[in-house]
């Protein structure tokens, strides 16, 4: 019989550090946090009254849920190690891209407790906002992630593994891309002995219309007008940054494709 109410964090890295400690305050008792790297599990273990381990051996195997914070190159492995679940205990991953159907292997409870957010190791995390997708393999499984979710969030839903990868994709793109383009428009004026912090207003009122517009309705620059002379100055200019070229005509081409009618 599983210790009622008991998780077994498997990861300490940015997810865990966010999930773990919501999880413990919403009543969870956290029974060890595991990492490759014990004091990444010690200094998680600590702010939860759990054991850290940094061997999967080690594991127990009377918690009720296990939870799949990893690296998704690492999913995979980790699982091997986990031992085979019965029907009381429960196994999910946080996971915007992996399917779900892989963790049958070793539970015949599962499924997927993801939060469409980006989060980072000490970085503040407002979960109560943040959308989670949740979904279980039955319905006890569903309701467990889905009740535990609406304690930690005032947004949750129930996602399919291929919907769920769909949101993954869209925040690729405004988050890692959005944030990519802030990067290399920094690196690009540092290294042309230029004031980066001159973006600052451009930056603000950017995500500022993202936030209060259709972006689609508000898209300016050469590319939507077709000014094809300025994108050859821009890019005469980029001579010597050959990967910021080919990402400033991907975008050019992509805007161009969305609005060559209009
Ligand atoms: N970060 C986000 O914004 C975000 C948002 C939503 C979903 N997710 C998903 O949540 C999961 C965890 O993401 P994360 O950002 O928390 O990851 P992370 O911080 O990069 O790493 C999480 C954990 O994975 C462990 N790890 C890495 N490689 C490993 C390996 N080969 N074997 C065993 N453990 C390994 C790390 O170990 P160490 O402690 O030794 O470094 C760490 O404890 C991923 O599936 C990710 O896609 C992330």
């Amino acid at each position: 019989m599983p210790k009622s109410n008991s998780i077994i964090a498997i990861g300490a890295g940015n997810v865990a550090s966010h999930f773990i400690p919501a999880l413990h305050a919403i009543g969870f008792n956290i029974i060890q946090v595991y990492s490759r790297t014990l004091s990444n599990a010690q200094t998680l273990a600590r702010k939860v009254k759990a054991k850290a381990i940094d061997d999967l051996e080690a594991i127990d195997h009377d918690a009720e849920w296990y939870l799949i914070m990893v690296k998704d190159d690492a999913i995979k492995s980790v699982l091997n190690q986990l031992p085979e679940l019965n029907q009381k205990q429960f196994l999910a991953h946080t996971s915007g891209a992996t399917p779900t159907t892989l963790l049958g292997k070793k539970a015949e409870n599962f499924g997927s407790f993801y939060a469409l957010q980006t989060f980072k190791k000490g970085h503040p995390a407002n979960l109560k906002q943040t959308p989670f997708f949740v979904y279980g393999n039955n319905e006890k499984t569903q309701r467990l992630f889905r009740i535990t979710a609406r304690k930690i969030s005032k947004k949750v839903t129930e996602c399919s593994d291929i919907d769920r990868l769909k949101y993954h994709i869209s925040a690729v793109f405004i988050n890692n891309f959005v944030n990519h383009l802030a990067c290399v428009a920094n690196d690009y004026l540092i290294q042309n002995a230029l004031d980066p912090s001159m973006l600052d207003p451009i930056r603000k009122k950017t995500f500022n219309n993202i936030l209060n517009n259709d972006p689609c309705q508000i898209q300016t620059g050469p590319a939507v007008r077709n000014d094809e002379k300025l994108e050859k100055k821009h890019l005469a200019l980029l001579k010597m940054h050959p990967e910021l070229k080919k990402v400033y005509k991907a975008l050019s081409s992509s805007i161009k494709a969305k609005y060559e009618d209009s």
